[in-house]
C-alpha cells in the first residue's frame, strides 16, 4: 500500500475539507501533515456545517482513524474548542478512539501569538497577511531548535521547558513595547494541555508505515495551497510550511517511494486571501460577482478573499511540483451564469512568453494572457450524473484537461457532500 496525498493547487480554500470528507470512506487513516489552525476546512452534510482547524477532515466517518501529523503545529486551546464543538454535535472522536496526535508535532504557546501580532504590526505595508494565530513564530522556533513538542508535555520538566521558551519570547517582545497581559490565555493553555494528554500520542512515522505494511489505506491531507508553499510560493507572501507533496513525506514520516496517488484540488476560478501577488486578479465587478456568488469570505477569519480567473501557468507549476496524478475541480457551480469565462493560458514576463510561475512575480509582474471560453447558464447544484453536465462546462473540463495534461476525476458542484460527481 502507498499513501495518497490530497492537497490544494492554488492559494488555499479550494475546498479540501469537503473533498477529504467525501473520500474518507475509501480510507482507513486520514493524516493531516502540515499547517496550523489557520486552516479552515469546511464540511457540510445533513444540513449541518462544520469548520475544522486542526482536526483532520475524516473525523465524521465512524471507521476511519484520524492523525494530526508531526508537521502540524497545534494550538491546544483551539484543538480543545474544536473537540468541544464536535461533542456538542454528538461526535466525540476522543472517546471513540478515532483521533491520535503525533508526539513530534510542535505546540503553539500564548506568547507565539503575541510575537505574531508584534511582528505583523511592525511590517507596515509589507504585511504578510498573517492570521495572528502564532503559527509563523512556532515554525520559527521549530527550525530554530527551540520549540516545544506534544511529547514534551508528559516529561517531568515540561513546565521548566515552557518557561524557558516564554522567557525568550518575552525578551524579544520587550523590544516591541509593553507586553500585553496573557495570563488568562496561559491558564486556558495549561487546561487544554491536560486535555491534550488524554488524546493518544503516537509516532506518526510508525503508525503510518505500520498501516501500509498491514495493507491499510492512508490519505494525507494538506492545508493551505501549493502557491503558499514556504519554498515555492510567492515568497514572502506564503505560509510557514511545505504545502506540497514533499511536506507529506516530512510531515508524517513517509518515504517518497511510498507516495501513491497525488490528488490536486483547484477551484474553477482563483482566489487569494491576504497580501501578495495574484496575476489573474479581477479588481472589478466581475471579481465582486465571483466573491458574492462563491461566498469568498474566510471560514475562520471572515476575511474577504480576492478573486480572479483561473491561472493555468500557476496550475501547471503546482501539478509539476506535486506530481499530481488526479485532479478535482470544485466550485464549478459558481461560474453558472457567466456568459464567458476567461482562462489565463500563459504569461508575458520580461518580454517573453512563459507557461509557469517564475521566481519573482512581485517586483516584475507577469502579464496574464487570456483565452475566452463559452460559459453556461444552467444551475448545476442539483445535478447528480455526468450526463446532466451542461455542454459548455463539459467543454471547459476537456479544455482544462488538455492544457494541464491530467484528468479531472471529480467535479464538485456545491458545498454539500452529495454535490460531488465522479467523472468517467
Ligand atoms: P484551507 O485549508 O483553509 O485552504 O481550506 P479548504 O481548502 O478546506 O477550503 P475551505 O473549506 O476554506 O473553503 C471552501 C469553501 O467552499 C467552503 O465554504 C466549502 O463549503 C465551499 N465549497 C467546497 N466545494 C464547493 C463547491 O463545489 N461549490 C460551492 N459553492 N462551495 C463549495
Amino acid at each position: 500500500m502507498k499513501v495518497d496525498v490530497l492537497l490544494g493547487l492554488q492559494w488555499g480554500d479550494e475546498g479540501k475539507g469537503k473533498i477529504v470528507d467525501v473520500l474518507t470512506p475509501q480510507y482507513d487513516l486520514i493524516a493531516r501533515f502540515q499547517g496550523g489552525p489557520n486552516a479552515g476546512h469546511t464540511l457540510e452534510f445533513d444540513g449541518q456545517k462544520y469548520v475544522l482547524n486542526t482536526i483532520p477532515s475524516g473525523i465524521f466517518n465512524k471507521k476511519t482513524l484520524n492523525l494530526i501529523g508531526n508537521g502540524v503545529v497545534i494550538d491546544p486551546i483551539i484543538l480543545k474548542r474544536e473537540l468541544d464543538n464536535l461533542k456538542k454535535n454528538g461526535f466525540d472522536p476522543v472517546a471513540e478512539g478515532k483521533l491520535v496526535i503525533a508526539r513530534r508535532a510542535h505546540l503553539i504557546l500564548p506568547t507565539h501569538q503575541l510575537l505574531d501580532a508584534a511582528s505583523e504590526t511592525n511590517m507596515g505595508t509589507g504585511k504578510i497577511g498573517s492570521t495572528l494565530k502564532g503559527i509563523g513564530p512556532t515554525y520559527m522556533d521549530k527550525t530554530g531548535r527551540n520549540g516545544i513538542r506534544v511529547g514534551d508535555t508528559t516529561l517531568p520538566d515540561f513546565k521548566e521547558r515552557y518557561q524557558k521558551l516564554v522567557d525568550k519570547h518575552k525578551n524579544i517582545l520587550s523590544h516591541y513595547g509593553e507586553i500585553p497581559d496573557y495570563s488568562e490565555r496561559e491558564q486556558a493553555f495549561f487546561e487544554a494541555i491536560d486535555y491534550l494528554k488524554t488524546i493518544p500520542h503516537v509516532d506518526s512515522d510508525q503508525l503510518v508505515n505500520n498501516y501500509l505494511k498491514e495493507g491499510k489505506s492512508v490519505l494525507a491531507e494538506g492545508a493551505q495551497g501549493t502557491l503558499l508553499d514556504i519554498d515555492f510560493g510567492s515568497y514572502p507572501f506564503v505560509t510557514s510550511s511545505n504545502t506540497t507533496t514533499a511536506g507529506a513525506c516530512t510531515g508524517l514520516g513517509v518515504a517518497p517511494k511510498n507516495i501513491g496517488e497525488v490528488i490536486g484540488i483547484f477551484k474553477a476560478y482563483c482566489t487569494r486571501v491576504g497580501g501578495g501577488p495574484f496575476p489573474t486578479e479581477l479588481e472589478n465587478e466581475v471579481g465582486e460577482k465571483l466573491r458574492q456568488i462563491g461566498h469568498e469570505f474566510g471560514a475562520t477569519t471572515g476575511r474577504s478573499r480576492r478573486t480572479g480567473w483561473i491561472d493555468l501557468p500557476a496550475l501547471r507549476y503546482a501539478i509539476q511540483l506535486n506530481g499530481v496524478t488526479e485532479l478535482i475541480m470544485t466550485k464549478a457551480d459558481v461560474l453558472s451564469g457567466f456568459e464567458e469565462i476567461n482562462v489565463c493560458t500563459h504569461y508575458i514576463y520580461n518580454g517573453e512568453k512563459i507557461d509557469y510561475m517564475p521566481y519573482d512575480i512581485i517586483s516584475l509582474k507577469p502579464e496574464p494572457v487570456f483565452e475566452t471560453v463559452k460559459g453556461w447558464n444552467e444551475d448545476i447544484t442539483g445535478i447528480t450524473s455526468e450526463e446532466q453536465i451542461p455542454f459548455a462546462l463539459k467543454d471547459y473540463i476537456v479544455y482544462l484537461e488538455t492544457h494541464l495534461g491530467v484528468k479531472i476525476k471529480y467535479l464538485s458542484v456545491g458545498p454539500d457532500r452529495t454535490q460531488t460527481l465522479l467523472l468517467k
